[in-house]
């Protein structure tokens, strides 16, 4: 059983559903740009519609609430309100999320606000984006703009979503925006999203009354055979991947394995930055989607790693290993290691191959119904472990962006025709509806 009070909702994030790129004042993101760029995205597709949520906001909201959900995960686009990063404020940008958070609280729905969510204003990289040493501050300042003016009726909020893929995937591999690939900016920008984190959280704690915490993307790393050589590069990866953020965060200290990595390029951060960087969040936001199977190999790039298939498990459409047993293991270990945080599953979910079907009531996804069946079954173990875990958000609400795929991957709940922008609930969407009815008390 759930705790009493257990929270469930569903999540976006805004680049990803809003569209509406440019109306309403809104200033230009890195997204914006880097989807624009022919070769960055599947099929050069882009956010500039998505699902169309600026203006579909209303039947969103009440999507959310006929499926059963309590609260709604979702992001801030910082150049809505801030079209230059900085600076003066938006109204109308704001005025969009004020909107929206009347339209949750209407509903009876509790507004989980993520801050940023990938979508760093373009003005911004321009001025040198996460590199900048500057830019904790230009995140504080953004934050605090939102707090005064949304503050007082959300009770959830988070400072970052997956700094890891910021880092990893926006600057070390190029695969997101702003789509650079050096290490020594990478390095320097781990510390900033840290500091940036930690800056909004202790400024949120001298003027809001709620909760803040930090989301990261855990992948508990297996190593695939017993041989020495795969059994130290999964430790080394899973110290990249899992503990890159958490330690600086909770224990105040990098992993070895992390610096060792980044070798010259690492400078050790000041006792000013460690100020900011070792804040401890409220709650920790985790998002779990796989286990990663590792093996040795010297040939590999950067790492000398690679990711094995398990011959007998399934994968999803994103090339991911469904092992829910992973995400007990993983609450475990988190809770072992990081003193016991009381901590949300901020986003879980899969991408499947939905057949064009959308004109029934229902579109059958039952892959995607024994996902969430599957971790939903590993979150009762975790919580009967004694983790203290406090809501479950099942990611997406609605088929949308997703990133260097562009819409060629499905994760939502929801199905979305983006030709006529209609959307119909997929059986996993039923599915948990009445999972949410059986399992909540008081
Ligand atoms: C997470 C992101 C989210 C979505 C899912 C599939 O890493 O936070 O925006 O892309 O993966």
């Amino acid at each position: 059983m759930y705790p009493k009070g257990f929270v469930w909702g569903c999540a976006t994030s805004a680049y990803q559903i809003e569209g509406a790129a440019e109306e309403d004042g809104k200033g230009l993101s890195i997204w914006d740009t880097f989807s624009r760029m022919s070769g960055n995205v599947w099929q050069n597709q882009n956010g500039n519609s998505a699902c169309d949520h600026y203006h579909r906001w209303q039947e969103d909201l009440d999507l959310i609430r006929s499926l059963g959900f309590q609260s709604y995960r979702f992001s801030l686009a910082w150049s809505r309100i801030l079209p230059d990063g900085t600076g003066s404020v938006n109204e109308k940008g704001l005025d969009f999320y004020r909107r929206l958070i009347d339209g949750l609280l209407e509903r009876g729905l509790i507004p989980n606000i993520t801050l940023y969510h990938w979508d760093l204003p373009q003005a911004l990289d321009e001025r040198g984006g996460w590199v900048h040493s500057d830019s904790a501050d230009w995140f504080a300042d953004y934050a605090g703009v939102v707090f005064k003016a949304l503050g007082d009726r959300v009770p959830l909020w988070t400072t970052l979503n997956e700094p890891w893929v910021t880092a990893h995937e926006g600057y070390l591999l190029g695969n997101h925006a702003p789509g650079h690939r050096n290490k020594y900016e990478t390095a320097k920008v781990v510390q900033n999203l840290l500091r940036a984190s930690g800056k909004a959280i202790q400024l949120y704690k001298t003027i809001g009354r709620q909760q803040i915490g930090l989301v990261v993307n855990l992948e508990p790393k297996t190593s695939a055979s017993s041989s020495k050589a795969d059994v130290e590069i999964t430790a080394q990866m899973d110290a990249y991947m899992n503990r890159q953020y958490l330690d600086p965060v909770y224990l105040g200290t990098f992993p070895e394995a992390v610096k060792a990595f980044y070798g010259v390029a690492w400078k050790e951060p000041t006792t000013e930055d460690w100020a900011w960087i070792h804040t401890q969040p409220d709650f920790l936001g985790i998002n779990f989607y796989a286990r990663g199977l590792t093996a040795a190999n010297p040939s590999e790039p950067l790492f000398g790693a690679q990711k094995v298939l398990h011959p007998r498990h399934a994968y999803t459409e994103m090339g991911w290993e469904v092992y829910a047993p992973a995400l007990r293991e993983l609450l475990v270990w988190v809770s072992e290691r990081y003193s016991q945080p009381p901590i949300w599953i901020t986003e879980n979910g899969a991408a499947y191959y939905d057949p064009p079907v959308a004109y029934a009531d229902v579109m059958e996804d039952p892959l995607r119904v024994a996902y969430f069946a599957q971790h939903l079954k590993a979150l009762q173990e975790a919580i009967r472990a004694g983790v203290d875990v406090r809501g479950y958000y099942a990611w997406s609400l609605l088929d949308n962006f997703e990133w260097g795929y562009g819409y060629s991957k499905r994760f939502g709940i929801v199905h979305v025709d983006f030709e006529t922008q209609t959307r119909t609930p997929k059986s996993s969407a039923r599915f948990l509806q009445d999972y949410i009815i059986r399992h909540t008390i008081g």
